[in-house]
């Protein structure tokens, strides 16, 4: 497999599309006490977080709970939520919970008029061009992603110049530029998959040296990747993970493919988030290690209560920009809203219909 591209460089979030707002009347703020009715209200959401969230939190976020809840019904909106949000966003306030392939296809579904993105930019942007004619909104714009940040459209091009005829794959952490550039997306659920249904021998494979490592395991076709990484997942190490296993050897490793190779090569299971969470709730009574983002343990352990998780916690600092604050806000002042300039979509929107339509 060869390696092409400069690699990382920082955020930059003043490239991030959005912030504008169409005509929609602002709500006010509604009342944000802790009181018994608020308390009643959210009890039953708070059972889902109780392993979690320590009681004396709770009337911090119970208020925001009720309200996100209210005005979202009045809004006729849905909140997408990836798996990396925090407990009480992912349990209390999001309709729909998953990985980047499932929140993809769930936002072209959804009748609701609004949708409020639980997830950083590019996945605002991706429902966005599943869902043109809904107004999509990011509660906070500075959420972006190292891979995404890590290539531009105009890379893209360079690279097709470099290796005429060879189609590129994009790995969906990436902006809607450079979606408009390649010839079908791909998520860490179905990379291989795809790779593989060009039927061609070789492929470009933007931007993520790691997942392009780990299907270049998977698959005969030769993969040429882009240097690009995850912040969160190039932190760990297989020395870290073989000093878990010789501690307790009916542990099961369970790490997401933006790892190392040799973190990877550690692991009992490798898969997209929801599929780690399948894996790890099929583990009754063990002991799981989930080698990714700090929310995923704490998110799936409420709902496999009989497997004991341990957690070595790298955070993605852009998911944890998204609070229940600021969800609120996005819903009372309809911000940031999600805007493609109409010709960059369609471009961009050929390329992930081309991976959704794939894996129906
Ligand atoms: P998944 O598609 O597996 O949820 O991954 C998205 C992501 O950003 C992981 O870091
Ligand atoms: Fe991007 Fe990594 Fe954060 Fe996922 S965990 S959003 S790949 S920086």
């Amino acid at each position: 497999m060869d390696n092409v591209g400069p690699g990382p460089v920082g955020l930059a979030s003043a490239k991030l599309a959005g912030g504008s707002r169409m005509k929609d009347d602002i709500l006010p703020r509604p009342d944000l006490t802790y009181t018994p009715e608020v308390a009643a209200e959210t009890a039953h959401l708070y059972e889902r977080v109780s392993h979690i969230v320590p009681p004396v939190e709770w009337p911090f976020h119970a208020p925001y709970v009720a309200a996100i809840n209210r005005v979202k019904k009045q809004r006729d909106a849905v909140i997408l939520a990836h798996n990396y949000q925090t407990p009480e966003i992912y349990n209390c306030v999001a309709d729909v919970v998953g990985d980047s392939l499932q929140l993809a296809k769930l936002a072209a579904k959804t009748s609701a008029r609004i949708i409020v993105q639980g997830g950083v930019h590019f996945m605002a942007e991706t429902s966005k061009l599943l869902s043109p004619e809904k107004m999509v909104l990011i509660p906070d714009l500075k959420a972006g992603c190292s891979l995404a940040e890590s290539i531009t459209g105009a890379d893209v091009r360079r690279l097709r110049e470099a290796y005429p005829g060879v189609p590129v794959v994009a790995y969906v952490n990436t902006s809607a530029e450079v979606k408009a550039e390649v010839d079908i997306c791909c998520t860490s659920a179905n990379a291989v998959h795809v790779v593989e249904s060009l039927g061609v021998p070789r492929v470009l494979f933007v931007p993520d040296q790691y997942l392009a490592k780990y299907v270049q395991s998977q698959t005969k076709v030769e993969i040429i990747a882009w240097k690009g990484a995850c912040e969160v997942h190039e932190r760990f190490t297989g020395a870290e993970l073989r000093a878990y296993r010789d501690a307790d050897p009916s542990i099961k490793i369970i790490a997401h493919p933006e790892c190392p190779p040799d973190v990877i090569a550690e692991a009992d299971f490798t898969g997209s988030t929801a599929g780690m969470i399948d894996f790890a709730k099929a583990q009754h009574g063990g002991k799981v290690l989930l080698v990714t983002e700090c929310s995923m343990a704490d998110n799936v352990a409420s709902s496999a209560r009989d497997v004991e998780f341990v957690r070595p916690c790298n955070l993605c600092p852009h998911m944890k920009r998204i609070t229940l604050p600021k969800i609120l806000d996005s819903l009372l002042t309809l911000t940031h809203q999600v805007e493609i300039p109409d010709e960059l979509a369609a471009r961009a929107r050929r390329s992930v219909e081309r991976m959704v339509n794939l894996t129906q």
